[in-house]
């Protein structure tokens, strides 16, 4: 089949849905959803942010975050939190039926009904790329996603992956194969 060249766009197959969350100026949690982002060191985590976000006030206002995945049981209330802003809508969290509980270790909330958060402390953020570094302090597991052995399942958690190309969110989970081992066979 011949290739198709579609031009530089900000694609790869797919995409992390991350709820980025910090504490507002009014004490309340907000929450956006970012796509843009991923690990970028050991304990590290790169988000890029447009400068104007409501949660990013409160992000570098306390120095925190937290990233939680976003699932498919909450896939319209995170949609939610992607698609209104708390410059506009102060309650906008409180809207999404969502909840949330502050952090052990950073000053940021965790929603609570998404079990697989990471809290970070912010490293930089620069107005000009708005990339936000995060360094990874802990990640926080709902032990209803823990399989036997004390690892995430993925037949209990089931992350939301996003295809910006058709502008949709799927469902991952399907093992289908062991890292590190199966290319063996080829070497
Ligand atoms: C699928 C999706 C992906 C998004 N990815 C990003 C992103 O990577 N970075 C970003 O700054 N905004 C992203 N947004 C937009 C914010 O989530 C959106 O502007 C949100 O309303 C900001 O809320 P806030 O102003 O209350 O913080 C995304 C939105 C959606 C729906």
């Amino acid at each position: 089949m011949p290739r198709k060249n579609i031009g530089a766009k900000p694609y790869i197959m797919p995409m992390p849905v991350m709820m980025v969350s910090s504490y507002g100026e009014d004490g309340e949690p907000c929450s956006m959803v970012a796509v843009w982002g991923g690990i970028t060191n050991e304990k590290e985590i790169t988000i890029t942010v447009a400068a104007q976000r409501h949660t990013l006030k409160g992000i570098l206002a306390r120095g925190a975050f937290t990233v939680s995945m976003a699932d498919v049981e909450n896939e319209a209330a995170c949609d939610y939190l992607g698609i209104t802003t708390g410059n506009k809508v102060a309650d906008k969290f409180e809207k999404s039926g969502l909840h949330a509980t502050r952090s052990e270790f950073v000053d940021a909330p965790i929603i609570d009904e998404l079990p697989f958060a990471v809290e970070c402390r912010v490293k930089s953020y620069d107005e000009e790329t708005w990339r936000l570094v995060g360094e990874i302090v802990n990640v926080s597991l709902d032990e209803r996603i823990l399989g036997e052995d004390g690892k995430v399942s993925f037949d209990k958690f089931h992350p939301l992956a996003f295809d910006w190309m058709n502008k949709i969110y799927l469902s991952i989970g399907e093992k289908v194969g062991d890292a590190y081992r199966d290319g063996l066979a080829l070497r």
